[in-house]
């Protein structure tokens, strides 16, 4: 029989979501729910089910404060409940046989087609473009990061993505190897303030079918 979500209830989350910037100070998320929260986020797709994706959580204030002024100051990174940091990792490649062992484990692939697409991804990887990987990481840490703002509204948090920060300073103040990339900072918590509306184009301006327009 034909499996039916509900999608009222995903069209909520989806439609209430918005950029949290104030949050209760006092409101803490438990370590067991993020953890609960990256479990489903990390179901989203990505390339060559590498998911190249890293976490570094936040969530002891003095880090918090440190973290401030390297993200210009922006209110939210000390009163919300925790600021993730989504990273890429440049060497996620090497996970594959981890990753492959689990498919064969659960039954879904062969040692045979295991083999099979670790050499191949060890081929295309190994001695790769750091910048091709970066491209790769960047769009599968976009990804994460979109279901990750979902699965918070979902459990009845917010949060607000974070491209206003310094990454090198970051990097430096949190002593990121040089393996990892950040992709953004999220923050998460409870509402303090409900995020202010905002609009988006028409679809008529943003689609074309079959051809693109000329200039
Ligand atoms: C990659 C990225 C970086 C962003 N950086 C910041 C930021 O540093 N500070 C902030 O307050 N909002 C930031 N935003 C939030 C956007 O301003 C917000 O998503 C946009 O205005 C649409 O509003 P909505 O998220 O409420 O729908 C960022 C969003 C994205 C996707």
């Amino acid at each position: 029989m034909e499996k039916v979500i509900d999608q009222k209830a995903f069209m909520d989350v989806i439609r209430e979501r918005r950029s949290v910037r104030h949050y209760d100070p006092t409101a803490k998320i438990s370590r067991d729910e993020i953890k609960e929260m990256l479990k489903e986020a990390t179901l989203a797709p990505s390339s060559s089910n590498l998911q190249p994706w890293r976490f570094l959580i936040i969530d002891e204030q003095p880090l918090k404060e440190k973290l401030l002024p390297i993200a210009f100051n922006q209110k939210q990174v000390v009163e919300a409940a925790a600021i993730i940091a989504v990273l890429a990792d440049y060497e996620g490649y090497k996970q594959a046989g981890n990753i492959y062992k689990k498919a064969v484990e659960a039954g879904y692939m062969t040692e045979e087609v295991k083999a099979t697409l670790i050499d191949n991804i060890n081929k295309r990887y190994e001695n790769r473009d750091r910048a091709i990987i970066k491209e790769i990481a960047l769009v599968d840490g976009g990804l994460v990061s979109m279901q990750l703002m979902l699965v918070a509204k979902a459990r009845g948090y917010d949060t607000v993505p974070m491209g206003g920060y310094n990454s090198e300073k970051f990097k430096e103040a949190f002593q990121i190897p040089d393996q990892y990339e950040t992709v953004m900072l999220i923050a998460v918590g409870k509402a303090a303030e409900p995020g202010h509306p905002t609009t988006r184009l028409d679809v008529e301006e943003i689609t074309f079918w079959n051809e693109m327009p000329s200039k």
